[in-house]
């Protein structure tokens, strides 16, 4: 049903405006879930006028339609306003021409202020939004914003706390565009729709759990900020934690936000907190230094721009997460990510156990594996016989691929996020609870290498990341589970 609704979006002139959120907001109008009644209010510094604003949007949704009224349909509904975010008087100037819009489109006093841009003026934003009143309290109000939510757990609770004061939790939406992608939300599907995985889903059948969120990419044009963050912040503290407790959590009460909330939360407690010396042993670090790859030069982390040709970064992470309850004691969680791998793959794996076999030799273990992208789908793989005369067992994939059948149909993540944020769903956004402990999780793991002055392992462009990475895992008697892995288990 079309929604009445007025977003005020903050870092308009951005990229991530122009990749991610014009395109979804340009989809849900394609649905009809935004039609009449709704206006887009853009803000930044530059002095755009609303003309060549149009014309920015445009041109991101310029490969999703080839109807050039009906993008220009929706592109009239946008708007730009110049604003210097600590200034009052920019507010009272975006409260009036809110108020006109929100009369001429008839939103009902619905708002939606989406902030894209660093988290050092969420506080400050927020503040402005209640002391000019912004916020007239007519409709719902809600605030959306991006990641990182702090930089540790002192300064998000500060962050959380400066929110808390305009705004209450059910209002604002952290962004944690993963729990947008359809196959992390296939996640619970996979467990609790299926009884043959739901009955196997304990330290009883399940050895171990492997989350690799591997890219390709390097840090591109974002070494400012990467190089103050690292991946252990950028990717392990957020996308992993959440994609890690969907699959430890819990079966819900309810499949509504607040029973999948709670259910998180209590994984994520039950996560074990490392010392200093448990988490030097359980996690280990890398940064990718210059490599040929795939015929290609690729420069070294130092040598990207605006990082410092000293840095001690990390680019890779992998760690070992223990959960101390009792479906999982014994059952190491291991993650890793890294910029510069081999190749982009986010996939999850749930080796499960094999105890020795008295009938046949050469039983593999039984591994389900989620892919979440690029490739969508699932796989098991199970033994089987080999085809002819003798009775060779051999490992087989079932394999379901849900790009090729759902082909086209997957939404992007933003636009399920933004329409979630529509609907007043929190489902698929991340809690200040889940934030609060994962960076308790995280504080140990950064301090613990922060002490430690011992060289930064490398790992070569291109590579699955340092051996150390491997070893971690082979101490446990165990190997990562993935195609690009095997360079390291076959290396004489
Ligand atoms: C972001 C990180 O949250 O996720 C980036 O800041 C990373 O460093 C990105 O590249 C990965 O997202 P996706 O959807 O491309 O896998």
């Amino acid at each position: 049903m079309e929604k009445q609704v007025l977003f005020t979006i903050f870092g308009a002139t951005g990229d991530l405006a122009s990749r991610k959120l014009y395109p979804s907001l340009f989809r849900l109008f394609k649905r009809g879930e935004l039609a009449e009644n709704f206006a887009v209010i853009g803000t930044a510094r530059r002095p755009w006028t609303d003309d060549y604003y149009r014309e920015i949007v445009l041109a991101s949704i310029s490969s999703l339609s080839n109807d050039k009224r009906q993008a220009e349909l929706f592109t009239n509904h946008f708007y730009y306003q110049s604003h210097d975010v600590s200034d009052s008087g920019h507010y009272a100037t975006l409260k009036v021409l809110g108020e006109k819009l929100a009369s001429q489109y008839q939103t009902r006093g619905n708002q939606i202020f989406f902030l894209a841009m660093a988290p050092r003026f969420f506080g400050n934003i927020a503040q402005h939004l209640k002391s000019e009143k912004v916020l007239t309290g007519k409709g719902f109000e809600r605030i959306v914003i991006e990641k990182p939510f702090g930089e540790s757990l002192s300064t998000a609770t500060e962050l959380n706390d400066s929110l808390r004061q305009v705004f209450d939790e059910s209002q604002i939406f952290r962004i944690d565009h993963y729990l947008g992608k359809e196959m992390i939300q296939s996640v619970s599907a996979v467990r609790f729709a299926n009884p043959i995985f739901e009955a196997l889903w304990s330290n009883q059948y399940i050895d171990n759990i492997q989350i690799t969120f591997a890219e390709a990419i390097g840090v591109e044009d974002r070494g400012g900020y990467y190089d103050g963050s690292g991946a252990l912040k950028d990717m392990i503290q957020n996308h992993v934690l959440q994609v890690l407790s969907l699959l430890a959590m819990e079966k819900p009460v309810k499949f509504d936000g607040d029973s999948i909330l709670a259910e998180k939360v209590k994984a994520l407690q039950a996560i074990r907190k490392y010392s200093h010396e448990e988490a030097k042993e359980s996690f280990i670090r890398g940064q990718y230094v210059s490599a040929k790859f795939d015929g290609q030069d690729f420069i070294g982390y130092r040598s990207e721009p605006k990082v410092a040709e000293d840095s001690r970064t990390e680019t890779f992470v992998a760690g070992k997460f223990l959960i101390d309850n009792e479906r999982w004691a014994g059952v190491p969680f291991y993650v890793r990510s890294g910029k510069r791998l081999t190749e982009k793959g986010t996939r999850i794996n749930v080796v499960f156990k094999n105890e020795s076999n008295p009938l046949f030799e050469n039983v593999q273990q039984n591994v389900l594996t989620i892919y979440i992208q690029p490739t969508e789908g699932f796989s098991l793989t199970v033994n089987g016989k080999q085809a002819g005369s003798g009775f060779e067992i051999d490992p087989l994939r079932l394999a379901f691929r849900h790009d090729a059948e759902y082909f086209g149909n997957s939404p992007e993540a933003y636009e399920t996020l933004f329409l979630d944020a529509l609907n007043g769903n929190s489902m698929n956004f991340s809690h200040w609870e889940e934030a609060k402990r994962a960076w308790e999780l995280i504080d140990v793991v950064r301090e613990a290498w922060d002490s430690d002055s011992s060289e930064l392992p490398e790992y070569p462009a291109g590579s699955m990341g340092p051996i150390a990475s491997f070893k971690l895992l082979e101490k446990d008697g165990r190997s990562w589970n993935w195609k690009p892995d095997e360079w390291y288990r076959k290396r004489g």
